[in-house]
């Protein structure tokens, strides 16, 4: 598990124009674009673990990632933070081509944890995020976790990683831990789970 959060870099301040962007609008912190990964691995074997990613993070958003192990999770939040060079396609932040780690981004790498010290952690995580204002990539093998924190959810499906759907969470914030036996919350974590069991990769 892992979790990559963006510094506020004063997008939503923007009075527009300059790089496109609208005054009020909807500014794109992240752009992923086309991105793929191949690993050559130690035995010279070609490992393609991210295939055509493409999608948009706006200033301040909560974006959870959910797949089935070895989907390439954490190759994609590695690529996004500069940590890990892709093979194909872009990454921007703030309107510059990533191209190595950047001040601006930070990772967590947390190992799974027992479920009452995660809950405890996502009720942080929420009020840590609301209040610092950052953008938040969080990769997580939970599908509750993902509803409960995210704006929206990218679900990914197994490798080579492709992203299947992003799902608009819709529930208001802030949100306490009621929300999880609202009818919103089952609907969006059992279209997650009709994801992986279509494709039969249960998590
Ligand atoms: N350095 C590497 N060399 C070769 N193959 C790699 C390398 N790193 C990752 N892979 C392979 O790429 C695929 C995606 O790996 P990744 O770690 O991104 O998946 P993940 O979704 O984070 O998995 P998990 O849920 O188990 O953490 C896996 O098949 C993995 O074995
Ligand atoms: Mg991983």
């Amino acid at each position: 598990m892992a979790t990559a959060t963006i510094d506020n870099l004063g997008l939503r301040r923007s009075p527009g124009g300059g790089d496109g962007t609208p005054p009020g609008g909807d500014p794109r912190l992240i752009d992923i674009d086309g991105v793929e990964k191949v690993y050559i691995s130690r035995n010279g074997e070609q490992v393609r673990a991210l295939a055509d990613a493409s999608f948009s993070i706006r200033e301040g958003e909560f974006i959870s990632v959910v797949g089935p192990s070895g989907c390439g999770k954490t190759t994609l939040l590695r690529i996004v933070a500069g940590l890990t060079p892709r093979t194909r396609g872009d990454v921007s932040l703030a309107g510059t081509i990533v191209n190595g780690p950047s001040r601006d981004i930070g990772i967590v790498f947390q190992a799974p944890v027992l479920l009452p010290w995660r809950t405890t952690m996502n009720l942080d995580l929420q009020r840590i995020w609301a209040e610092s204002g950052k953008t938040v990539l969080l990769i997580t093998h939970s599908i509750p976790e993902a509803v409960f924190l995210g704006d929206r959810v990218v679900v990914m499906t197994s490798r080579p990683g492709r992203i299947d759907r992003i799902i608009d969470v819709g529930i208001p914030r802030p949100r306490s831990m009621d929300c999880m036996s609202t009818p919103r919350f089952g609907d969006v974590a059992r279209e997650i789970r009709q994801v992986f069991e279509s494709k039969g990769q249960l998590n």
